[in-house]
């Protein structure tokens, strides 16, 4: 198992699916010293003991790696007849067997819908089949996320700050969480930033920006990185780096190119040069 790797599981097949929209958006969501793994599972031939010898289904025997490769999970279900769609109960078996593969991993269960009850019976019946797995979900907050459909602009962004802010508050509960159950001390970031389409920041207690970096986007498939500000007090620790591997990873998880325009963002990539594959254009 590598501490800090979260496997992010998604309940839909659906190309479009609104889960796998939440699940991005939480990924993005996460401190740059976690790494999101999207595990897939419409890969997965229905579980069956008798076929169940080693190496026989090699699906089988893939996903149970990706299981043990991970620290922590973050689950997505949409709702199915009150229920998990069936690939997800799927997933929860194949995983099971030979031996569990779930075990001690703590989990953030987000259940969401079109409809008014955000998928209440699916993220309920999730928690009861992690109870066996032995897997320890975040109990509060509750995140039941309806009228799913309402929640993203053209660019698969959330838009409504309030819900923004609640799903930080619930990947922040995770990442304690985790903390607690992997006693993992190397997590910490050198501040906690949050997110809204366009811009990484962090405030004081007086509500006043500390650091922000804004990643507004350009052309199709661009991010133009035009502004990176850290606070004089908080110079020197690493901050401005962390706003930059916040814009890195949102570029990545959404297939965009960046076009670094400030001075901070073109001396990064300068020292950076592993990280020039994401540039839209060759550094000047
Ligand atoms: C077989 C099936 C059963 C469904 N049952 C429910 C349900 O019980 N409750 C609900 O809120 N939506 C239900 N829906 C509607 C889904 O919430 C909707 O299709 C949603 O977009 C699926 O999630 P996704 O966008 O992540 O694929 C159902 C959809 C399907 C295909």
């Amino acid at each position: 198992m590598k501490l800090n790797q979260i496997g992010i599981i998604v309940g839909s097949l659906r190309k479009s699916a609104y889960s796998k929209k939440v699940a991005k958006q939480l990924a993005n969501l996460l401190p740059v010293t976690f790494n999101p793994v999207f595990i897939p599972i419409d890969q997965l031939p229905l579980y069956n003991t008798d076929a169940d010898e080693p190496n026989t289904v090699p699906q089988w025997e893939t996903f149970r790696q990706q299981l043990d490769a991970v620290s922590g999970l973050i689950i997505v279900t949409p709702e199915y007849n009150r229920s998990m769609s069936g690939a997800l109960k799927n997933a929860f078996d194949v995983g099971s067997k030979r031996h569990n593969h779930w075990k001690k991993r703590p989990a953030l269960v987000i259940s969401t819908s079109p409809g008014a009850a955000g998928g209440f019976g699916a993220n309920q019946h999730v928690r009861q089949v992690l109870v066996t797995l032995n897997v320890t979900p975040v109990q509060r907050p509750e995140v039941y996320l309806g009228h799913v459909n309402q929640l993203f602009d053209a660019n698969d962004q959330i838009t409504q700050t309030e819900t923004l802010s609640y799903l930080q508050t619930a990947i922040d509960t995770f990442v304690t969480l985790h903390q607690q159950l992997t006693q993992a001390t190397n997590i910490d970031e050198s501040i906690h930033l949050q997110f809204e389409p366009g811009r990484f920041f962090a405030r004081n207690d007086h509500q006043e920006i500390i650091a922000e970096i804004t990643c507004e986007p350009h052309q199709q498939n661009e991010l133009l990185v035009d502004r990176t500000y850290v606070a004089e007090s908080l110079r020197g620790q690493g901050v401005a780096s962390q706003l930059m591997q916040r814009v890195i990873r949102y570029a990545q998880l959404y297939n965009l190119k960046i076009i670094p325009e400030c001075t901070y963002a073109k001396a990064y990539f300068k020292r950076h040069p592993d990280d020039q594959g994401l540039l839209a254009a060759p550094l000047t």
